[in-house]
């Protein structure tokens, strides 16, 4: 078993386990290493690259929990959207109006061979991984894949992407997405990921009232589709720019494993507040502190959480509010991870 998996499943442990988003990414010199020679797609769908990338932030750094290096948007690729990084994510072409839904792939089933080579790198990751070290894929949210989907980042507002809950963009995108985004998850769980997290960033950028009515159904069926595959495999959500308003709707209704938040509100008070496991919330940006700064951070959240009960604290898996950003000093991320090891909850 996994400190990570003894958190979820509450079996009782001594200090919280720790990950990042992008762990392995272009902060890393491992990474920057192999980047030199590989383009962004060739090492995701490389397996011998996948694997060797996933691991160098385990090696370098000893995090709790490894993260399948990929990236969410292949599923777009598999409905025929095409997608090449430039670096940032591109799209052949962008979901602007209603009639362009049919163009889009549809049989969820038989486009998953697409996405095999996840399968493959997990395969060889849980062979190298030690036992001790939880292996986490991930796929996109729904929210933010159709973002992506109609706008191309999510950067440039969503004002497209709203008038596509009434104009049959969103209900047909979610129609062909759907099926062959629980085969992504299904297939991640089924190759060895222990964990499932869901990354739908973008929820926070549309108003809570009209994604909890739009939306949340949706990925609600998405989540209901894999538990009843998966029965064991423990969820992860995580969102951004969200708050109360959003999290007790995402309780209520995907009640999922783990609720992974950024960094805007104190976790001790979102620990407080939900009955589930806690992820979060460091801001990423306090990774480029000088390293006396960074502690002075890292010990006032500390502080908040050792005010909760014992119980409480437990429910706590120590991360980011969204991933180590490039540039940070790897210094810097080994120390934190240390001083989250030296915990005693
Ligand atoms: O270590 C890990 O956490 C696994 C790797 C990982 C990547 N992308 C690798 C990556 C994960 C978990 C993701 C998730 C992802 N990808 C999200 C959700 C989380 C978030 O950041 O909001 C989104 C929206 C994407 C889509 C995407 N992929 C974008 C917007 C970009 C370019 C900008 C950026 O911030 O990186 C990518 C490319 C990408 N994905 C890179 C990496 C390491 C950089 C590629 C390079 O140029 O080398």
């Amino acid at each position: 078993m996994s400190l990570l998996l003894d958190t979820i499943q509450r079996k009782g442990h001594d200090r919280p386990p720790v990950w990042f988003m992008r762990q392995a990414g272009r902060y890393h010199s491992h990474y920057q290493a192999i980047r030199k020679d590989h383009s962004f797609i060739e090492m995701c769908k490389r397996p011998e690259l996948a694997i060797e990338i996933t691991m160098g932030p385990i090696r370098a750094f000893d995090f709790d929990a490894a993260i399948l290096f990929s990236d969410l948007l292949f599923p777009l690729e598999a409905l025929g959207m095409g997608l090449r990084y430039e670096p940032g994510p591109k799209l052949d072409w962008y979901l602007r109006e209603a009639g362009q839904v049919s163009q889009l792939a549809t049989g969820g089933k038989s486009l998953i061979s697409q996405l095999h080579f996840q399968a493959e790198a997990i395969q060889g990751l849980r062979m190298v991984l030690p036992q001790e070290k939880a292996l986490i894929g991930f796929v996109g949210g729904l929210t933010t894949l159709y973002t992506y989907a109609v706008e191309g980042s999510h950067l440039e507002g969503v004002q497209s992407a709203v008038q596509g809950f009434q104009d049959g963009r969103w209900l047909g995108f979610c129609e062909r997405l759907i099926p062959l985004l629980v085969e992504n998850m299904v297939l991640q769980a089924e190759a060895g990921a222990e964990v499932i997290a869901v990354f739908d960033t973008s929820v926070g950028d549309y108003p809570v009232e009209e994604w909890t009515r739009v939306c949340l159904p949706l990925q609600k069926k998405v989540l209901e589709a894999f538990r009843h595959r998966c029965s064991k495999t423990p969820i992860i959500y995580y969102s951004k720019n969200t708050s109360f308003s959003y999290w007790d709707e995402i309780h209520a209704s995907l009640a999922p494993d783990v609720l992974g938040i950024d960094w805007k509100t104190p976790i001790s008070q979102a620990i407080q507040k939900y009955p589930m496991v806690l992820e979060g919330n460091l801001d990423p940006q306090d990774l480029f502190l000088p390293r006396d700064d960074l502690r002075k951070k890292f010990e006032s959240l500390m502080e908040s959480v050792m005010f909760l009960e014992p119980e409480n604290r437990q429910r706590w898996i120590f991360g980011l509010g969204h991933g180590v950003l490039p540039g940070v000093p790897e210094s810097n991320v080994r120390d934190l991870v240390q001083w989250v090891r030296e915990i005693r909850l």
